[in-house]
C-alpha cells in the first residue's frame, strides 16, 4: 500500500472510532460501572424476512431501510467476559490470534468501551451453538452477546433499546439479535443515530419453522459490508430498493399479526430475491448464488406448485433458508432431506 493511501485508511479508521466512541459515551452517560469478576450473556442468531441492505452512515452503522427478522431461539452465541491483563479471545474453546479478523473485530469494538471502564483488557470466551456448517452468519448474535455480556460485567443496567444501538455499531444485524421472536429494526432518520434501534414485535408463532439448506461452505468472495456498499454506489436497481423494502415490511407486519403464512412467505421470498437483483445489477456484479442455489430455488417453486406451502429466503451467500409451518414439517423434510430444522419459538432440544 502506498504511504498516502495508508494514511487515508488510518485517518478514516480514527474518524470512525471517534464518532463511535462519542455515541457510546452518550449512551452510557454517567452510569457508574460496578465491575464484577465475570459477565455473561446469550444472544440468538436471526434471519431477516425483510433485509437490511445499504447504509446511510458507515461510522454509526445506520441503515437506509428498516428491516424485520426472526430470532432463532436457543441457536446463537454465548459470551463470557473477564477483566485481565491483555486481550485474549477464544472461539469455541480455541485461542484466536489477535491479528486474525475475528479477534481484531472484537478488540476494536471493545476499544469503544474501555474509556468507561478504566484501562482494562478482557478475556473473551465466545461459543456458537449454530453449526458452522449451517452457513449462518454469527456476527449478529456475536456482537449482541458481546454487548450484553459487557453490560452484565460493568453493571450499567442498560435497557434493550440501548443494547440494540450499541450492538448495531459492531454489525447492523446484531441490533436485532438483542431480542427473541419477531424483531423490527427501525432505520430512523436522525443523523445522530439515536432513533435507529430494534424492537420486539409482541407476537408469538409457535408453529413457525425455518429449515437451513446448506449448499456451499466456500468462502464468500465479498462480505455483506462491502457488498452492500458496492450495491448502493453502483446499482441502478438499488434506487427502487428503499421503497420496496418499506412496503414489504408493512405487509410482513400485517401477515405476522394475522398469522397469514402465505402472505409472509411470498413477501419474504420476493424481498430476498429483489435484494439479490440489486446486487447483480452492481458493478462489478455481486453474484452470491451458486448453481446449487439456483437448482434449489427452482425446486422450491416446483414443490410449491404441487401444493406444499414452503417459501425461501437468502442472505449474502449461497445457502437457502426455507420458511414453513409445523403442519408441513414432514413433507418439507421429505422433499429436502438434508434440512437443518429450527423452531424459533421452541424449547431447547
Ligand atoms: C444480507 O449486519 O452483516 O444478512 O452492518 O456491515 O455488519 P454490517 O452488515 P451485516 O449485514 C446483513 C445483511 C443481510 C441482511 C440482514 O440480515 O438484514
Amino acid at each position: 500500500m502506498k504511504m498516502y493511501q495508508f494514511l487515508k485508511v488510518r485517518h478514516h479508521k480514527e474518524f470512525m472510532h471517534d464518532i463511535q466512541s462519542l455515541f457510546v459515551k452518550n449512551i452510557i452517560g454517567n452510569t457508574q460501572a460496578r465491575i464484577k469478576e465475570r459477565g455473561t450473556a446469550f444472544a440468538p442468531s436471526n434471519i431477516a424476512l425483510c433485509k437490511y441492505w445499504g447504509k446511510r452512515d458507515a461510522a454509526l452503522n445506520l441503515p437506509i431501510n428498516s428491516s424485520l427478522s426472526i430470532s432463532l431461539g436457543h441457536l446463537g452465541t454465548r459470551t463470557e467476559l473477564r477483566v485481565c491483563d491483555e486481550d485474549v479471545v477464544y472461539l469455541n474453546g480455541q485461542l484466536q490470534s489477535l491479528d486474525a479478523d475475528f479477534a481484531q473485530r472484537i478488540s476494536v469494538f471493545l476499544d469503544l468501551f474501555r474509556p468507561a471502564l478504566g484501562t482494562v483488557h478482557f478475556e473473551v470466551r465466545t461459543e456458537n451453538n449454530i453449526p458452522t456448517a449451517a452457513g449462518l452468519a454469527s456476527s449478529a448474535s456475536g456482537f449482541a452477546a458481546l454487548v450484553m455480556a459487557l453490560d452484565d460485567l460493568a453493571g450499567w443496567g442498560l435497557d434493550k433499546k440501548e443494547l440494540s444501538m450499541l450492538a448495531r455499531l459492531g454489525s447492523g444485524s446484531a441490533s436485532r439479535s438483542v431480542f427473541d421472536g419477531f424483531v423490527q429494526w427501525h432505520a430512523g432518520d436522525k443523523p445522530d443515530g439515536t432513533d435507529s434501534f430494534a424492537e420486539k414485535l409482541p407476537i408469538e408463532w409457535p408453529e413457525f419453522r425455518i429449515g437451513i439448506l446448506e449448499l456451499s461452505t466456500a468462502k464468500k468472495p465479498i462480505g455483506s459490508r462491502d457488498g452492500m456498499n458496492r450495491t448502493v454506489e453502483t446499482s441502478e436497481l438499488y434506487k427502487s430498493w428503499p421503497k420496496q423494502a418499506a412496503a414489504n415490511l408493512e405487509t410482513l407486519r400485517t401477515a405476522i399479526e394475522n398469522h397469514d403464512f402465505p402472505s409472509l412467505g411470498e413477501t419474504a421470498e420476493c424481498n430476498a430475491l429483489s435484494m439479490h437483483a440489486t446486487m447483480m445489477a452492481a458493478w462489478p456484479p455481486l453474484i452470491y448464488l451458486q448453481p446449487e442455489t439456483i437448482e434449489q430455488i427452482h425446486k422450491v417453486q416446483r414443490v410449491r406448485s404441487e401444493g406444499l406451502e414452503v417459501f425461501l429466503t437468502m442472505d449474502a451467500g449461497p445457502n437457502i433458508k426455507l420458511l414453513f409451518l409445523e403442519e408441513n414439517e414432514t413433507a418439507v423434510s421429505a422433499a429436502f432431506p438434508d434440512l437443518k430444522m429450527i423452531k424459533p419459538f421452541g424449547a431447547e432440544e
